[in-house]
């Protein structure tokens, strides 16, 4: 069953480590950890954590981090790739955190608010365990128009199966509104609030490669697993077609713009 909220299992788990992060999600993390400006041993939730990159790359910096999310196999795959004594990972609902009041310095969560069902919910109990001066830098994609990435994907997947393909990739750029995103923090009782529209370019030499890569590690996966290998390649080419002109005939070079919200727990 195709699902919106990035349910992935098994080996998906692993190829989204192995394709997606390095081109998508490291990138990011650089960005949002240089926003949290975290110091040795400070403590951070990293919410949502998939397979575990921003807690990976901020424990290499000597923070305390802890990565929480509620896919058991992502989490394996982030125990699987956990190399520091500085760095956790747990079963964690957003909109239930089984961490104590006023347990983190920060929280980062890159590409989850969007999935989740209660997101005021989940905003509140980012709330609750941050300590009061704590820091908390959330991330989600915009509109499809604004990310080829997305855009190429839900235009291939309508075509090939159907537009319900596409719900899974629409869903990443489902919350996209920054005074949506602003008015969601400022109710939670976060103060100040500020949201800014991001916008990296992103790099994959091998465009046919990280296409091949990607087609495997999204809710997609196995209604793609199910199609003759010549219709794969051609579904490969129309997604690469797709990306217009961030294409240069072997590498994909393409803007990838996000809300990025950095709120504060007085
Ligand atoms: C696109 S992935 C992003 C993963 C990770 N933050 C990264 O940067 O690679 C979205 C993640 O949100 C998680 N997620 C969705 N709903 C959630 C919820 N209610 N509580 C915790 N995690 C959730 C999914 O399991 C998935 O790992």
């Amino acid at each position: 069953m195709l699902n919106t909220e990035w349910q992935l299992s098994g080996n998906i788990a692993e190829r989204y480590e192995e394709f997606l992060v390095p081109v998508i999600f490291v990138p990011w993390a650089r960005d949002l950890l240089a926003r949290a400006a975290l110091g040795p041993n400070m403590k951070l939730l990293d919410l949502a954590c998939g397979t575990g990159i921003v807690a990976r790359m901020a424990s290499a910096s000597g923070v305390m981090a802890t990565g929480g999310d509620i896919n058991a196999a992502m989490l394996a795959v982030a125990e699987k790739h956990a190399n520091g004594t500085q760095l956790s990972f747990c079963h964690a609902d957003a909109q239930a955190l089984p961490f104590d009041d006023q347990s983190f310095d920060a929280v980062i969560c890159q590409q989850g608010l969007q999935f989740f069902p209660d997101r005021r919910g989940s905003a509140m109990e980012c709330l609750r365990v941050l300590k009061p001066g704590g820091r908390a830098i959330f991330c989600t994609a915009r509109g499809l128009s604004e990310n080829p990435l997305m855009q190429a994907q839900a235009t291939a997947f309508s075509q090939y199966f159907g537009d319900g393909a596409a719900a899974p990739i629409r869903a990443v750029c489902a919350f996209a509104d920054a005074g949506e995103t602003e008015s969601l923090f400022a109710d939670a009782g976060f103060s100040p609030v500020r949201v800014d529209k991001v916008v990296l370019n992103l790099f994959a030499e091998d465009a046919v490669g990280f296409v091949d890569g990607m087609m495997k590690a999204t809710p997609v996966a196995d209604k793609i697993g199910t199609l003759e290998s010549a219709t794969r390649q051609q579904l490969r080419s129309t997604i690469i077609d797709e990306f217009g002109a961030c294409f240069d005939g072997s590498s994909l070079r393409f803007p990838h713009s996000a809300n990025v919200a950095v709120v504060s727990r007085l």
